[in-house]
Order: structure tokens, then sequence, then C-alpha cells
């Protein structure tokens, strides 16, 4: 049977599960943090998620980001790192713990926070941005619609090194 996939706000307690995912190098360099693995502290998520629990309640929050359940078990974040009411735009982001990528997760759980999101937000335009050697990333984002803009070139630098993205957009 389908392994069931659900989003749903995330909660001071998930963040046992947080660390047992998030400091990872990998991961870490695909959304483009270049914070230190070993500066990702409890204390430093616990902050993360206080923040994002705030934003809850906000009724055009400029953030907003849900856990990924897979089987009722917390898996990854996915959300809007930004959202621009005005304009009726936000950036999107997401990861999964390494024990669950290669499976279609993420493409399901895409899938599902947009159907949501055209319902709460009624955004215009959404938008990804994914560094060059992520591919993995920006095939999930063809799986759910959107379609590449164009690549920006040393956009940021990670590692000591200039890195390229690609920035992915789905329009209603
Ligand atoms: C990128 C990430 C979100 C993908 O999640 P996932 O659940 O593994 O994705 P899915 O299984 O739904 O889809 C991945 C697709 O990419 C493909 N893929 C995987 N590695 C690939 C590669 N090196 N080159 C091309 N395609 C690749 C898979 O075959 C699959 O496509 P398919 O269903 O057509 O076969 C996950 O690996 C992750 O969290 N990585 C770390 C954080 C991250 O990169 N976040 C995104 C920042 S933009």
């Amino acid at each position: 049977m389908k392994e069931e996939i659900k989003l749903r706000k995330l909660r001071i307690n998930d963040l046992e599960s947080i660390m047992e995912f998030f400091p990872e190098k990998e991961l870490l360099m695909n959304i483009g943090n270049d914070i230190p693995v070993n500066k990702i502290t409890k204390t430093f998520e616990k902050k993360w998620l206080e923040k994002q629990i705030k934003n809850y309640k906000k009724k055009k929050p400029s953030e907003y980001q849900l856990a990924i359940d897979i089987d009722r078990k917390f898996a990854g974040v996915i959300g809007f790192n930004k959202i621009d009411f005005k304009n009726e735009q936000g950036v999107i982001g997401y990861w999964i713990g390494r024990l669950f990528r290669g499976k279609g997760y993420m493409t399901r759980a895409l899938k599902i926070l947009l159907k949501n999101s055209d319902k709460k937000f009624k955004l215009k335009r959404i938008t990804a941005n994914v560094f060059t050697y992520n591919p993995a990333s920006g095939k999930v984002l063809e799986k759910c619609g959107f379609k590449i803009e164009g690549e920006r070139r040393k956009i940021k630098k990670l590692d000591n090194k200039f890195v390229n993205d690609k920035v992915y957009s789905r329009i209603k």
C-alpha cells in the first residue's frame, strides 16, 4: 500500500526529529544554507521552530513552513520561505531526511502544498531556486508543473565557491 503523506503545522516537539536529519552537509548545501554544520545546534533550531509556530497566527505571514509526515513519522519540511501578498507571489523551499529520498515523496508533498496554498494564499506566481548541482529538486518541480525561467550565474558563494542556480516558476 502507498505510504500516507500529510503536511501539518510544525510543533515544538518536532525539534528532536529535525536534529536527527537537518545537520547534513549535502542538505545544507542544497538549500543554500552556509551555516557550518556544527553551528546547527538545538538552540538554533528551536528558535527557528518558534518563529514558524508564531507565523501560523498571522493572517498574512511572510514565511509559512509545514512538517511532512510520512506514515505519521516526521520526514522533512516544505513551505514558503517568502510570501509577498501585495504581488501575489511566493518562494518555496523543502527538504526531506536522507532515508526518505528517491521514493517520490517530495513530489507528492509539493503537490499537496500547491493544492492547499492555491486555496489558502491564492498566489499568482510561485518560484523555487535550485542550485545547478541539484537536478533531483529540478525534477520534482517539473513534475509539479514548474518551468525553468533561466539560470543565475554566481548567485551565491558556498564553501568558498561561487555557484549558479536555476529559477523555476509556476503561474496560476
Ligand atoms: C531534492 C529532494 C527534495 C528530492 O526529494 P525526493 O523525495 O527524493 O524526490 P522525488 O523522489 O519525489 O523525485 C526526485 C526525482 O529526481 C530524480 N533524480 C534523482 N537524482 C537525480 C539526478 N542526479 N539527476 C536527475 N534526476 C534525478 C528521481 O529519479 C526522481 O524523478 P522520477 O520520479 O522521474 O524518477 C531531496 O533529495 C532533498 O531533500 N534533498 C536535500 C535538500 C534539497 O535539495 N532541497 C531542495 C532545495 S531546492
